[in-house]
């Protein structure tokens, strides 16, 4: 079996990341800043580090400013219904996934004005067509930093530059590249970012968070959820302070410890070294699947520019049939459809079918791309061209 349904949730993970959440299981089990007792505290220290390992990814200074939650829909949720209000224009761009999307479509339809920049038909974007969309009463700009249909990477750090000029808050959804791209929040400008824990992280499934930055007024950041801390329980009213403002009740400590190991491996592996192998195995993957007749390759066929995430269709071939025969006949495990972005996919000319996506990790190899290739070579072959 070859497992390409990485930008979806990767799999396998480190056994670190396994070791890490039994060990939790079995050994720790408290509440982390709950009780005191000892297993209270092993387990605060326990996401405590998680905390610290993901701001030395994110070059954030203050790991507390890092809160966990279960994903990066959670984390975008979080931004959008918290900082946003009817009247409020916010900027975003046509690459997006439904994380952003259906947020923004609902608050639209409550009255928040929303500006939708297109990108071009291999799904980059111009930075300066983000500059021209932005107003004087523009309250947010939230974008992706790579697209999860066909991996082109956006240019965060010069929209980053552009807000912070304008002083307005920018949230990145850093779902598809956090544990695979560089990530600096300080040097990018970022004020707000999203991240799951179950890609590029290689963390357990239901983990992830946002980082709040400096320049975010908590008190405008509205909480969705209130409840118990562990921290100022004489109040009645949420804690104002970092993390404890937008994480009430039980974390998923299991989960938090899994992911610390997880984005220690990350770190010890090193995010360009990492980088480097995906962005191999993606020139690869590319050049392989353009050579068969009949496969088309969206996005904009440069490793340098996307993650491993690539997507393609096959002439005469339902991308659905296609992932089918892939699983059934070859044991490639793959993403058709929509994955989620009917906007991406309008964008990248391939709405309403989708395309088979294939989303490559740092833990392929070079012969699971040959064999993926070959596979598709050979429902290539069997195909009526359409
Ligand atoms: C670009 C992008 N944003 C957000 C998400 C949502 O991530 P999660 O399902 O972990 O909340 C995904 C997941 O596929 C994604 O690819």
């Amino acid at each position: 079996m070859i497992y390409l349904d990485n930008a979806a949730t990767s799999w396998p993970k480190p056994q670190e990341v396994s070791d890490a959440v039994l060990h939790y299981m079995r050994d720790v089990g408290g509440s982390p800043g709950r009780s005191g007792h000892r297993l209270s505290i092993a387990a605060a220290r326990i996401v405590y580090d998680t905390r610290e390992l993901l701001a030395s990814l994110f070059n954030v200074p203050d790991p507390l400013s890092i809160t966990l939650c279960a994903n990066a829909t959670t984390a975008i949720n979080q931004v959008l219904y918290g900082f946003l209000h009817p009247g409020d224009h916010v900027v975003t761009t046509s690459m997006e996934h439904n994380a952003v999307m259906r947020p923004l479509r609902h608050l639209q339809s409550l009255g928040v004005e929303v500006t939708v920049v297109a990108c071009a038909p291999d799904g980059r974007l111009d930075a300066r067509h983000m500059e021209s969309a932005i107003r004087a009463d523009t309250k947010l700009v939230v974008m992706n930093h790579a697209s999860n249909v066909v991996g082109t990477i956006l240019p965060v750090a010069e929209v980053g530059a552009i807000t912070v000029h304008r002083g307005i808050p920018f949230l990145v959804d850093a779902a598809q590249t956090a544990g695979v791209c560089a990530i600096d929040c300080q040097a990018m400008n970022i004020d707000l970012l999203a991240f799951t824990g179950h890609k590029a992280l290689f963390g357990p499934q239901g983990t992830g968070g946002l980082w709040v930055g400096s320049r975010i007024d908590t008190a405008r950041l509205l909480p969705l959820t209130r409840g118990g801390t562990g921290s100022q329980s004489e109040l009645e009213e949420q804690p104002g302070f970092l993390p404890d403002r937008y994480e009430s009740g039980t974390s998923n400590t299991p989960g938090i410890a899994g992911l610390g190991a997880s984005v220690r491996y990350v770190l010890e592996h090193g995010v360009p070294h990492i980088r480097r192998h995906e962005q191999e195995l993606t020139a690869q993957l590319i050049q392989g699947l353009k050579a068969i007749p009949g496969v088309q390759v969206y996005g904009t066929g440069d490793a340098r520019l996307q993650t491993a995430t690539v997507s393609f269709n096959l002439s005469g071939m339902e991308p659905s049939d296609v992932a089918l025969r892939l699983d059934d006949d070859f044991g490639v495990l793959c993403r058709p459809g929509l994955q989620c972005a009917p906007s991406a996919h309008r964008t990248l000319g391939t709405f309403p079918h989708g395309t088979v996506r294939f989303g490559l990790s740092y833990l392929n190899s070079v012969q699971d791309v040959c064999s993926a290739v070959e596979a598709v070579a050979q429902v290539a072959r069997h195909a009526t061209p359409g």
